[in-house]
């Protein structure tokens, strides 16, 4: 069976535990998996906007002994209307996996559908599932683990990245706590997954309005920005209400005193998070970004071998 990665919670708790340790393990020894010695290609294709993602999977890729086939969508018929279930069964004939960053996580499951190699989701309007694995190698290289901690997400709890938190983290047997004003609260459906799998795993799920509550004794504190990709012309005032969200040296005072502060990057510093913390001793978000390349490497290894 083709295994494919678009939401968090395609892996079990037992096999994101096995792909963070294998990342751990590329980590130490870079070269030491070569799944795509040939070289196999893989192809990455960018729907929107990219600079971690696309580097790290390009030089990923290679390290695993494969060629990465880097598409922008908008030079392709990707981006003026080809099927994306003929553009999926074309692509299977020629590479050993997709990497595919997009918009409605409905396009991306239906080129899955039509894929006979495996799908990986790197970001949708819905999840970015391949961003919370590195965030969760962080936090298990600086906490030493993640079961039974608990993660704050401030922010916009509809985005990509409070979803992904929200089953990410109950996956790996987390506290989540999603902190955001209204009319940007997580989707009901997501929150209730999430609850389901956190019931397995030990791990628990809260929506809260207030950011001080949201992050109070929290271990970790992640941030994100307040106008995702293809939010930028909606008109909706985002500053406002995200205010009071600001991830800054005030409100950390109320996390964990070795609390470790997140943030997917690229930051909007002096929005969604001060430089005070960005820069400060409890920022992991350099280790955070250079963990997308292990964990995408133990990811793809993984599913190639599953
Ligand atoms: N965090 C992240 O996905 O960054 P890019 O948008 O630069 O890929
Ligand atoms: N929520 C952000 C994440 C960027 C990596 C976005 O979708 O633009």
């Amino acid at each position: 069976m083709i295994r494919h990665f678009l939401r968090d919670d395609d892996l079990t708790p037992t096999e994101q535990s096995e792909v963070l340790d294998l990342a751990a393990e590329l980590k130490k020894d870079r070269f030491a998996k070569r799944p795509f010695e040939g070289p196999q290609s893989v192809a990455v294709i960018f729907e929107k906007p990219s600079l971690r993602t696309r580097i790290s999977f390009e030089a990923g890729i290679a390290e695993l002994g494969g060629h990465p086939v880097i598409i922008d969508a908008q030079t392709t018929h990707f981006g003026r209307g080809e099927s994306i279930a003929d553009a999926a069964r074309v692509l299977s004939r020629y590479v050993r996996a997709v990497v595919i960053r997009s918009h409605a996580d409905a396009r991306v499951a239906e080129l899955a559908a039509a894929s006979s190699v495996p799908v990986v989701n790197a970001l949708t309007d819905g999840f970015h599932p391949c961003q919370i694995l590195a965030d969760l190698l962080t936090v298990r290289e600086r906490l030493g683990g993640t079961a039974g901690r608990t993660l704050t997400f401030v922010g916009d709890g509809a985005n990509n990245m409070a979803h992904s938190y929200l089953v990410g983290g109950a996956t790996a047997g987390m506290h989540v706590r999603i902190g955001s004003p209204e009319g940007f609260d997580p989707d009901p459906a997501v929150v209730a997954r999430a609850a389901e799998i956190a019931r397995a795993t030990g791990g628990s799920v809260a929506t809260l309005r207030d950011p001080a509550e949201a992050v109070a004794g929290a271990d970790v504190v992640a941030a994100d920005a307040w106008t995702s990709m293809g939010q930028e012309g909606d008109g909706k005032d985002r500053l406002t209400p995200f205010r009071p969200y600001q991830v800054n040296e005030d409100l950390m005072r109320g996390a964990a005193g070795d609390a470790i502060v997140l943030h997917c990057l690229p930051a909007h510093r002096g929005e969604e998070i001060t430089d005070a913390v960005m820069d400060g001793p409890a920022s992991a978000v350099f280790d955070e970004a250079e963990n997308r390349l292990h964990a995408q490497k133990a990811l793809l290894t993984w599913l190639v071998t599953a």
